[in-house]
């Protein structure tokens, strides 16, 4: 793989004190090492401001967890795109399993959510992947081919990331086959899908990524990145997915 992707999705974690401290770390790390891999933090939406403010400097990317599909209006609790862009937000993960599970979000409304930041200049990360009963029964790919058809628009300027939701924060890495098999499969959709442009989707993978494994990780033919959650919190483990892919 060139040079990797990672980022950081904090899910619902991150007070105060504790997002200063993992941004400090990061930023520790970053006065002592240069040309590292692009990193992109995605702190709730609580912190964004202060780790904007942080990371103004810095070589690190800000992302959001989740973005409605209107710009403005009669939506309680919900922030916008527009209002992202306004705090100076360049990536927004949509369509995570947890969303998917937690909010009913259906690929119907992942891509409203997908164009909608898509127009305004922010870089989507869809999330795909599989149950563990869909892997047993051997439908990974129909349910991955299923996801990207229904939640990425006819015009694509994102990322996908590929999490089977058997391997988000359980400990259970997909092995360096599944991974692979994954990988080369969405890419041949995407390039089914969008052509010479679907070569240049950048595709991640994320489910217990951790220093441990993430060598191997990394090596998978045409992997843009990963996605990291529970490593993202802890900012001594994560700057050692940035050093590995050096
Ligand atoms: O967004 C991140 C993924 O859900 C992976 O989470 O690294 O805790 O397994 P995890």
């Amino acid at each position: 793989m060139s040079s990797p992707i990672i980022i950081g999705n904090w899910k619902m974690n991150g007070l105060t004190q504790e997002a200063k401290h993992i941004v400090s770390t990061l930023l520790t790390y970053a006065t002592n090492h240069h040309n590292f891999a692009k990193t992109v933090v995605c702190p709730p939406f609580t912190q964004l401001q202060l780790v904007k403010e942080m990371i103004e400097s810095s070589p690190f990317g800000l992302g959001a967890q989740d973005c409605h599909f209107e710009d403005k209006g009669a939506h309680t609790g919900d922030i916008s795109p527009a209002m992202l862009q306004d705090i100076g937000v360049k990536y927004v993960v949509l369509g995570h399993s947890e969303r998917r599970k937690d909010h009913q979000e259906s690929d119907q409304l992942v891509l409203k959510k997908t164009i909608a930041a898509q127009n305004k200049g922010l870089l989507p990360v869809v999330c795909i992947g599989e149950t563990k009963q869909e892997r047993e029964t051997n439908q990974q790919e129909k349910i991955v081919e299923a996801q990207l058809k229904g939640s990425l628009p006819q015009n694509f300027n994102g990322l996908v990331a590929y999490e089977p939701i058997w391997a988000i924060g359980t400990g259970l890495t997909a092995n360096n086959d599944q991974i692979s098999e994954m990988i080369q499969f969405i890419r041949k959709k995407l390039v089914a899908q969008y052509g010479e442009n679907g070569k240049k989707i950048s595709i991640l993978y994320g489910g217990s990524v951790k220093p441990g494994n993430v060598r191997d990780i990394y090596a998978t033919p045409e992997l843009g990145g990963v996605l990291v959650g529970g490593v993202s919190i802890v900012p001594d483990d994560f700057i050692k997915l940035i050093d590995i892919a050096q």
